[in-house]
C-alpha cells in the first residue's frame, strides 16, 4: 500500500481492509464457514448475528429469508445465473417488496440492466405470473457495457471488474413462457423510445455505470406514476460513488430525496403530489 495512504488511514482500519480483502479472496466454502462461526458467536449485546451476506451483517430480524414464497422466487432468479452465485438475499427481498408495492399502482414494469434476468425472473415468480396483468420491459445490450458511454474512471474500475458475455438467446428462452415480458436488446439510452408504456409503476436501474443510468431515469421520470418506485441497485456501493453523486443531483432537481439502504441500494418513491418549494 502507498506510503501516503498508510499515513492518512489509521492502522486499525488498514488491518481491517486487509482482512476484508483476504476474506473476499477465500473460496465460497471457507467464507461460509467463517460466516457460520460469526453468526453463531456473539453479535451486539450478546445477540447473535442473524444475517451476514453481501456486505450486510446484522442482529436484526431477517425472517423474510425463511418465507417459502421468497425462497421459491429467489431460487428462480438465481437459476438464471445472473448473479453468478453471489448470495444477495436482502437486496433480492427489497426488490420483491418494491415490485409488490408497485402492483398497487396502475403501470408497467421496466428494468434497465438485466443481465440474464435474475431480478425479473424472481419478480415474476414472487408475484405469480397468473395474476400479473402488465408488461415488463427488459432493456440491456445483453453483451455488457457500451464502451463509449463509460467515463474514464469507469473504464478502469467497473468495466475492468465486470464481464457480461452475450446472453440474449438465454434470456429469450427464460422469458418465453411469459408473453408480457418485452425484451429490448441494445444500448440504453438509444433503446429507451422502444418502451411503449405510457405509465410506469416500477423501474429498476442496474447498469453499473452512470451515464446511461441517469439518461434512463431522466427519460422515464415523467411516465412514472405517483407512488411509483425507482430502485437503484448500485447507489450505496463504494465503487459506484459516481452513480450516487449523479443520482443525488438528479433527485434534488426532482424535489425528492433518495432513501439510502444498508444493502447498498437506493430507493426513490415518486410523491403522490409534489409540494411547492418553501
Ligand atoms: C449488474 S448487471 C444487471 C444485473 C441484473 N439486474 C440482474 O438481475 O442480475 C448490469 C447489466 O447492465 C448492462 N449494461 C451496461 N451498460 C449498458 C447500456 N448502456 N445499455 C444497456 N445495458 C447496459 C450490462 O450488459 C449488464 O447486463
Amino acid at each position: 500500500m502507498n506510503g501516503w495512504i498508510k499515513r492518512i488511514i489509521p492502522r486499525q482500519l488498514t488491518s481491517r481492509l486487509r482482512a476484508a480483502r483476504a476474506y473476499l479472496q477465500l473460496r465460497p466454502e471457507k467464507r461460509a464457514l467463517i460466516q457460520e462461526i460469526i453468526t453463531s458467536g456473539g453479535g451486539l449485546h450478546g445477540e447473535s448475528f442473524r444475517f451476514f451476506e453481501d456486505g450486510l451483517c446484522t442482529i436484526h430480524n431477517a425472517d423474510f429469508a425463511d418465507d417459502a414464497r421468497f425462497i421459491r422466487a429467489y431460487a428462480a432468479g438465481e437459476a438464471t445465473g445472473s448473479w453468478k452465485g453471489w448470495p444477495l438475499r436482502w437486496r433480492a427481498y427489497l426488490i420483491c417488496w418494491c415490485a409488490e408495492w408497485a402492483t398497487k399502482m396502475d403501470g408497467d414494469f421496466v428494468e434497465c440492466g438485466v443481465n440474464k434476468g435474475g431480478n425479473a425472473r424472481m419478480i415474476i415468480e414472487y408475484l405469480g405470473h397468473q395474476s400479473y396483468n402488465r408488461n415488463f420491459y427488459l432493456l440491456d445490450t445483453f453483451e455488457g457495457f457500451s464502451k463509449d458511454l463509460l467515463l474514464p474512471e469507469e473504464e478502469k474500475s467497473v468495466a475492468a471488474r465486470y464481464r457480461y458475455p452475450n446472453c440474449l438467446e438465454e434470456v429469450r428462452k427464460t422469458f418465453a413462457p411469459y408473453p408480457f415480458v418485452k425484451i429490448i436488446p441494445g444500448t440504453v439510452p438509444a433503446t429507451l423510445p422502444e418502451i411503449e408504456a405510457s405509465r410506469i409503476a416500477f423501474l429498476s436501474i442496474d447498469m453499473n455505470c452512470v451515464a446511461p443510468e441517469i439518461e434512463a431515469a431522466t427519460y422515464l421520470w415523467d411516465r412514472l406514476v405517483p407512488g411509483g418506485i425507482i430502485i437503484l441497485d448500485d447507489y450505496g456501493f463504494s465503487q459506484h460513488h459516481l452513480q450516487k453523486a449523479a443520482f443525488d443531483h438528479f433527485a434534488e432537481a426532482k424535489g425528492v430525496r433518495i432513501m439510502s439502504l444498508p444493502t447498498g441500494q437506493g430507493l426513490i418513491f415518486k410523491p403522490m403530489r409534489l409540494a411547492a418549494p418553501a
